[in-house]
């Protein structure tokens, strides 16, 4: 049975991107997400593939496996396809322990319906951003684990608080 995982930073006023960036730069949720999702499949919309650094396209050591609804869309080094629950039904097929849905805001909302881990960064900081979270359904989800942490945010200059927090879906 492979687990599937949804992976996000998420900021108080939902923020999750801006320009089709991150609004933040958190070493220490980046780190999180990598040992997290490494040596692990990583299912993304073309939007976030595109906006991954050069130096982190395609996300080393992970499958990157890239949704789109383009037919003429190429991205080196990744696997696409054209329907989310066929790019769901290849990661079970393979097997593997855990595969991670990274994203954005239009693959989340998918991902949220099959997940059955929800990995949240909550960053207690407002941010400006033109992309924002779903609304999220907290009654379907129990939480198992909570994190405190503070840290920079270098993209912004200031100090933020923010927790890594594990939900299992209930039932
Ligand atoms: N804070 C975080 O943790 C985090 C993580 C990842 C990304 N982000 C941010 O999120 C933003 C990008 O999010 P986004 O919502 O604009 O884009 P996205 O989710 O990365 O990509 C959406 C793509 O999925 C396609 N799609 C829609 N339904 C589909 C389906 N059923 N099967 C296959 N493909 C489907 C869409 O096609 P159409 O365009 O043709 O509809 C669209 O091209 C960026 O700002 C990025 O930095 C933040």
């Amino acid at each position: 049975m492979t687990e599937i995982t949804v992976i996000v930073a998420i900021a108080q006023n939902g923020a999750i991107g801006k320009n089709n960036d991150i609004p933040w730069h958190i070493k220490e949720d980046f780190l999180h997400f990598k040992e997290k999702t490494m040596g692990c499949p990583c299912i993304m919309g073309d939007k976030t593939y595109d906006s991954l650094p050069d130096f982190a396209r395609p996300l080393p050591g992970r499958e990157n496996i890239v949704c789109t609804l383009d037919k003429n869309y190429k991205a080196d080094g990744a696997k696409i396809f054209h329907d989310f629950d066929e790019a769901i039904t290849y990661v079970k097929e393979k097997n593997v322990p855990k595969a991670f849905v990274i994203g954005g805001a239009t693959i989340y909302k998918l991902g949220m319906g099959v997940a059955d881990v929800f990995e949240l960064t909550r960053i207690y900081h407002d941010y400006d951003a033109d992309t924002f979270y779903p609304a999220i359904d907290f009654s379907k989800w129990e939480e198992v684990n909570k994190e405190d942490h503070e840290g920079m945010d270098v993209k912004n200059k200031i100090k933020v608080k923010f927790s890594f927090i594990t939900y299992r879906r209930k039932g």
